[in-house]
């Protein structure tokens, strides 16, 4: 017997259902006959919100001070992996520091739509930079012996009726968009606990889903931590801990410990469930007794916080005026009360007490010694008009080189809880910029929003600096960027299209009547932009510097067979750095099946690597690709499958500038199926073996010629795609008794 089984098998079973349960807002609860101690958990996920021990445990009041590192959509921007390690790792440091056991993050749900109130909150568009990212917070945050917590699984991607919303989503679209990025995280990173999402996934609870809690998360993908619900999320504790639910949090006592004490009393609920769900939150308390206590650097940690920023922050397009060099000669006009009062994280459970704030305006006359730098507000933070402002700032504009115009959506626009109504700028902020851009004066615009805003206006902007919300210390970090302090390398990690209704979930979210349909498929973010050739104002994957590089020739290798399980593409190209000034670029790999029996996106993103490069310095970059890689779902499988043909592998700065394409075809054939009374005449006769079967059973006339409708192709081509039981009644050679012999 092992400890922990020996430890449950002396427990009763009130004391196991309380483990399950949690005992307050943010801890677990204890059993001090069994001298097991209650652990803290605490959001997450780009800063600690850990409340004081003596706080009221609603959640609602303030939080210790924290380093607010960069919100997700910034960090993703980085598409630095080895950065948002370090990032994690500095969280974890931080909760050790703040005796915390959990970190309740990342958040590595899809970017459906540019509405989502929390895309702020989460990474990607991308279910591979999603997974790439969010593992290596994970392995951050627990290489300090602080649990993660993935979450929300799964497809709770809207904040519209978040709590009772049912997305419907068909399988193959859930296992190459919504899943993977989990799959990954679960398989290269062990997080300690998976968060459940508020949602429904076709009609049932996420909290109640034995498919999602246990068939695919444990049984598929071998996870063996803990699951924890979301806050709330649990509307049946039995059916929840029948599915997989490990920890109801916050707990409803009274309430979901009676449901569980009657449930097994009744023996409609397994005793030996209950131990599984206990054993892994005891499983989780030992885990968490590995935690030592730390003492934060908070200052080292904001000066990470400010390199993250510096390299998530994407230079949109720029036509030569940044970086901006200083000189006693330069006048800056600094406008937008965005420069003095930055908005730097969104609102909600993630909100960090930042251990400090930089101030852009402050930080580029830092930069900027000898210049003159004026400042203008030009509106009010949060989107009100002020012609008063508005006169000033044009006026102080006048006599300046440029003008620095500070742009981006209000708190009140975009929040944890609620999804934005459209995706434009305050429209006072876009009368400045109009009035701005009459003058021949360049502006420079500077972004501070948590999703994609549109950029119509892009026309009168001589360069565009989007900067996420980007932390504590955005404010420094733009200024770097500003003034070429620091070359830009971010790279978008969502599209930004030119309307929201490009969009491809634009008919479909947020749902109606507690249903959203997933009906764009597979076809999200840039998968959908390209399979309806929409031009888009910046594309997944772009971000310029002020170095650039060029791509030499593409080479792909293939190894091994599919059949041997060990088919590989190495793929590798050379980069090189032809400006003048280091820089680093987003090496992105795309792959196609351009010829597929389903419909494929055009391109998908399959492998990226950041290259750091000196002026005149070339490296060669090297990626594997597996037979994943080229596989889609099959429904009909109810596997990955690779059909095998030719394949296009593109490698480029963006998913719309591909620099060097290659292809390489590639040996497999498709798994047999199970065929049935209800497959096709034509399924029966692609079949390898369900074909001859057939061909046998209904024979030959005396000339050798098929008999029936075997006979005949073009009646094939006309109902070879009726079953074949169906068939059978036709009197076309196909009789009821050999579909009998058939499927036996
Ligand atoms: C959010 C989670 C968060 C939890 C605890 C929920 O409302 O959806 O992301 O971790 O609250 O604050």
């Amino acid at each position: 017997m092992t400890d922990l089984q020996s430890l449950l098998s002396g427990m009763t079973v009130a004391e196991k259902i309380s483990l399950t349960m949690g005992s307050d807002f943010w801890h677990t609860a204890a059993v001090p006959t069994a001298g097991v101690e209650r652990i803290m958990v605490s959001d997450g996920p780009h800063g600690l919100r850990r409340q004081p021990d003596d706080a009221d445990h609603v959640g609602l009041i303030p939080s210790l001070p924290a380093t607010c590192f960069p919100t997700a959509s910034a960090l993703a921007s980085s598409w630095d992996v080895e950065l948002v390690r370090e990032v994690g790792t500095a969280l974890g440091l931080e909760a050790r520091t703040q005796a915390l056991d959990v970190v309740l993050g990342p958040g590595i749900n899809i970017k459906r739509s540019p509405l989502c109130g929390r895309n702020f909150e989460y990474l990607s568009e991308d279910p591979l930079l999603a997974g790439h990212l969010g593992a290596a917070m994970v392995q951050g945050l627990q290489s300090q012996n602080v649990g993660a917590s993935v979450k929300h699984y799964a497809a709770n991607n809207q904040e519209t009726d978040r709590l009772r919303v049912s997305a419907e989503v068909d399988e193959r679209t859930l296992r190459e968009i919504y899943l993977p990025g989990f799959e990954y995280v679960i398989k290269n990173s062990r997080p300690w606990t998976v968060m459940c999402a508020y949602n429904r996934l076709n009609g049932v609870h996420a909290s109640q889903h034995h498919w999602l809690l246990t068939e695919v998360l444990r049984d598929e993908w071998g996870y063996d931590g803990l699951v924890m619900s979301d806050w709330g999320a649990v509307h049946d504790r039995v059916a929840a801990l029948a599915a997989g639910l490990d920890l109801e949090m916050p707990p409803q006592l009274g309430v979901s410990d009676v449901a569980l004490r009657d449930a097994v009393a009744a023996g409609t609920l397994d005793e030996a469930l209950l131990d599984l769900a206990a054993g892994r939150v005891l499983q989780l308390v030992g885990r968490a007794r590995s935690r030592t206590p730390a003492s934060a650097d908070y200052d080292a940690h904001h000066a990470l916080a400010r390199r993250a920023a510096g390299e998530s922050i994407v230079l949109l397009q720029n036509d030569g005026v940044l970086p901006l060099t200083d000189s006693p000669s330069l006048k800056v006009c600094v406008v937008g009360e965005l420069a003095r009062t930055p908005r730097f994280q969104g609102a909600g459970s993630s909100q960090v007490n930042p251990t400090r704030v930089d101030v852009p305006l402050d930080e580029l006359r830092i930069l900027l010694p000898t210049a003159t730098v004026d400042f203008a507000p030009g509106f009010v933070v949060d989107g009100q008009d002020d012609a008063g402002l508005a006169d000033a700032a044009v006026d102080a504009a006048a006599g300046a080189d440029v003008v620095l115009l500070f742009l981006g959506l209000p708190p009140g626009e975009e929040s944890e809880g609620f999804d934005r109504l459209n995706m434009d700028l305050p429209a006072a902020q876009l009368a400045l910029l109009d009035r701005l851009s009459e003058a021949p004066v360049p502006v420079v615009v500077v972004l501070s929003n948590g999703s994609a805003v549109l950029t119509r206006w892009s026309g009168r902007a001589a360069a565009i600096v989007e900067c996420w919300l980007s932390g504590q210390a955005a404010g420094g970090a733009v200024a770097d960027v500003l003034t070429g302090a620091v070359n830009p390398s971010g790279r978008l990690a969502e599209t930004i299209p030119h309307r929201l209704e490009d969009n491809t979930s634009y008919l479909n979210f947020p749902g109606e009547s507690g249903r959203v349909r997933y009906g764009e498929g597979v076809f999200v973010g840039y998968r959908g932009y390209d399979a309806t050739s929409t031009p888009v104002a910046f594309p997944f994957g772009h971000g310029l510097s002020y170095t650039t590089f060029e791509y030499g020739t593409l080479t792909v290798a293939q190894s091994g067979s599919y059949e041997g399980g060990d088919l590989a593409l190495a793929v590798a190209v050379t980069v090189t750095n032809v400006g003048d000034r280091a820089g680093r670029e987003v090496v992105q790999v795309y792959v196609g099946d351009p010829v597929a029996s389903v419909s494929r996106p055009r391109r998908e993103l399959k492998a990226f690597a950041k290259v750091a490069l000196d002026p005149g310095e070339s490296k060669q970059v090297s990626f594997t690709l597996t037979a994943r890689d080229l596989s889609y779902w099959s429904t009909v499988h109810g596997q990955w499958v690779l059909e095998g043909g030719e394949f296009r592998i593109e490698v480029g700065a963006s998913s719309r500038d591909i620099r060097v394409t290659g292809t390489v075809t590639v040996r497999a054939e498709l798994p047999p199926l199970r065929l049935d009374a209800m497959s096709t005449l034509q399924e029966w006769l692609a079949d390898p073996t369900g074909g001859p079967a057939l061909r046998e059973l209904v024979g030959h006339d005396g000339q050798g010629r098929p008999n029936g409708i075997l006979a005949n192709d073009e009646l094939i081509k006309l109902i070879g795609n009726f079953p074949i039981s169906s068939l059978a009644s036709f009197g076309l050679g196909i009789s009821h008794d050999m579909v009998r012999q058939l499927t036996r």
